[in-house]
């Protein structure tokens, strides 16, 4: 359960034929990719809801603490990926340090974090475009699109877009890619420009509105932090700051999956920390600067849920910039969707690889030189779910695993450097063990703030993937086969 797979023979296995990926992605590839998948849901609709119900104007502090946690972690991503360069992130690192079972336990856990965030990220796409084809005078009904729709229309064609996208190859994707992140960047950077034109003083006081008791966050639904510490549960003042940290830590979640690109890049070991630290220093700029001015513009009581963003411009009549920032929103989300299944399958590509999950689901499509089976399954899964489940609310089960994965990277960094300091390391976390330290101790930190019933739900999905583990993968594994096969022979 906790024989743990070499490093090298994780680099070798990415050269055999017909599990081999193409390499094709610079280091401006790379960041591009990252800033793709980073912007997206969080800023364009999270931000919203967090400064109403949560934080007031103070959410710009709440995107600092989740940009400072989540650069952390950064730290530490970018030294394993730069070690163990191979398809699977997380999980492949894990299999490198603590061995197969915590190896399966992340893999499982990823799933989490990437197929459930496309799949809401889907539900927000159907959102915008709703409210788009609205101001064009179609109107589709609240059954088929949008946040309560019985049957998600538009999010299901977006999601089997991609796939198709997906399927044909990553050069086809990295370019639509850079086209679609062009253009989300150019609305970001209007939001920040015309918005600073509409900024009012008077929206900025009190910058952290005082706490206050709140009927939405208690009993299952109050922090897991609060109730711990006996606090009654309250929205605004510091402790609301930290529970909308907690919540936009979505919109940060990303960067981490350009190291799952690894296989796939061309000199990963020097390209993978810029493309890493690089699309989440940007985007933590973009953040802190949208966020203070969408705070100002509008009083932080009357920020619009569905798209805040489009909205604020609205209620200062300046409906055309509504309109640009829709559009943009409906690119940006789609490219979202696009890196968050990519990430998704090239996990699924390498528990296949090791035997956890059926063998022939990795196998490499002959012309494209895409995992294309993966892919297929992936997308279907996220189909469906983005079709029939109103998922918005999941966000916060998406950030609990996320940020147990981040605390298993940080962890594996220091480990990895006791049972391997051998292994070239291009990039190197600065002042190991304190750096890995605090991000692990920052990232439960905002776990705590997620609410109790997150805990139940994450807890019973972690259940369940033990379950499969020991009922499939624990019997297949190709690492144990190997070693059993060796035995026999002597
Ligand atoms: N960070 C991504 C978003 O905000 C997942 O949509």
């Amino acid at each position: 359960m906790f024989r743990t797979k070499p490093v090298e023979q994780s680099i070798r296995d990415t050269e055999e034929p017909g599990h081999r990926l193409r390499r094709d992605l610079s280091a401006t590839d790379l960041v591009v990719f990252g800033v793709g998948v980073i912007v997206g849901t969080g800023i364009f609709v999270l931000t919203g809801r967090v400064a109403r119900d949560y934080a007031g104007p103070g959410v710009a502090f709440s995107f600092v603490i989740a940009g400072v946690v989540c650069a952390l972690a950064a730290l530490c991503y970018a030294e394993f990926a730069s070690t163990v360069p191979v398809a699977g992130s997380a999980y492949t690192f894990s299999y490198a340090t603590f061995g197969e079972f915590p190896a399966w336990i992340i893999g499982w856990d990823l799933i989490l974090e990437l197929a459930l965030a496309a799949a809401v990220v889907a539900v927000g796409w159907s959102g915008y475009a709703q409210s788009l084809l609205q101001t064009m005078g179609i109107d589709l009904p609240d059954s088929l699109a949008g946040e309560n729709a019985v049957f998600n229309i538009p999010a299901v064609l977006v999601v089997l877009l991609v796939t198709a996208v997906l399927v044909l190859g990553v050069r086809l994707s990295a370019r639509f890619n850079q086209v679609v992140v062009a253009i989300k960047v150019a609305v970001i950077g209007l939001v920040i420009v015309a918005g600073l034109f509409f900024v009012r003083a008077d929206n900025y006081t009190p910058l952290i509105p005082p706490a206050q008791s709140n009927p939405a966050t208690e009993g299952i639904k109050a922090p897991l932090m609060q109730v711990l510490f006996g606090i009654t549960p309250v929205s605004y003042g510091w402790l609301g700051v930290f529970a909308a940290v907690s919540i936009v830590f979505f919109a940060y979640i990303g960067f981490d999956i350009v190291a799952s690109a690894a296989e796939e890049s061309r000199n990963p070991q020097r390209d993978l920390p810029i493309g890493i630290i690089g699309s989440l220093a940007l985007c933590t700029v973009l953040y802190v600067a949208v966020s203070l001015v969408v705070v100002g513009m509008q009083d932080y009581t009357r920020l619009s849920e569905a798209a805040p963003l489009a909205d604020a411009f609205k209620a200062v009549g300046q409906s055309w910039a509504a309109t640009v920032i829709s559009v943009g929103a409906i690119a940006g989300l789609t490219t979202v969707v696009l890196i968050l299944m990519l990430g998704q399958s090239r996990v699924f590509f390498a528990m296949s690889r090791d035997g956890l999950l059926p063998a022939w689901l990795s196998q490499v499509h002959p012309t494209y030189g895409t995992p294309h089976r993966t892919t297929i399954a992936v997308g279907a899964a996220v189909a469906v779910l983005a079709g029939l489940i109103p998922l918005s609310a999941l966000a916060e089960l998406v950030n609990i695993g996320t940020l147990f994965a981040f605390m298993l990277v940080s962890v594996g960094v220091v480990v990895l450097r006791r049972t391997r300091p051998d292994l070239p390391r291009s990039f190197r976390t600065p002042l190991v063990p304190l750096v890995p330290a605090l991000s692990v101790l920052a990232c439960l930190f905002v776990m705590l703030n997620l609410p109790v019933e997150t805990w139940l739900r994450f807890a019973g999905w972690m259940a369940l993937g033990t379950l499969v583990y020991f009922g499939y993968g624990a019997r297949h594994s190709r690492l144990r086969r190997t070693a059993e096969a060796r035995s026999t022979a002597r």
